[in-house]
């Protein structure tokens, strides 16, 4: 039976970090879907068509499919065959929303287990949110992101 994996996020928009967490799950699984969901709780500063976009060109894994849904993360699960979701867990900070997620995801679907990956020390302290920050004001994140991500904001400025 294959091993299919779920890393749903927003991607908004897609850094260093996630990427990171990408390579390292896609050798754990034999198959890995990312799912471009936009969170209720955040406005998007790139549209889901963009987001998307970068993401197929960054991503260069032979066993990962890239796609965006609208609706409950563990019916998509469900869909696609898969029991596991892959989160990035950075520092302290992220634990208790994470922590949250993965025992309401469960109580939703119990067949599901959340699997939390660390990315490399260097990007421990990323974030997407900040790197749009630092964009918005003019600043470089050429460290931080795709060469597409970096060109998609000067279109947007
Ligand atoms: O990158 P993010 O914004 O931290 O990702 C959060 C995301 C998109 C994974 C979460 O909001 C989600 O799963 N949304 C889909 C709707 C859903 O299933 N909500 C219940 C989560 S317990």
């Amino acid at each position: 039976m294959k091993r299919i994996a779920v890393y749903p996020g927003s991607f908004d928009p897609t850094t260093f970090g996630h990427l990171d967490i990408i390579s390292r799950s896609s050798k754990i699984f034999d198959k890995l879907i990312i799912a471009v969901i936009t969170n209720p709780n955040k406005k998007p500063y790139f549209s889901i068509d963009e987001r998307v976009k970068i993401l197929k060109s960054s991503v260069k894994e032979k066993n990962v499919e890239i796609e965006s849904f609208h609706g409950l993360l563990v019916d998509f699960m469900k869909k696609k065959n898969a029991n596991v979701i892959i989160r990035g867990l950075r520092a302290i900070s992220d634990f208790e929303y994470e922590f949250q997620m993965a025992l309401t995801n469960r109580k939703l679907y119990p067949e599901i287990e959340t699997v939390f990956l660390t990315p490399a020390e260097q990007w421990t302290y990323l974030s997407s949110t900040l790197v749009k920050e630092i964009a918005r004001l003019g600043g470089n994140v050429k460290c931080f992101v795709p060469e597409i991500v970096v060109k998609i904001f000067k279109n947007k400025r």
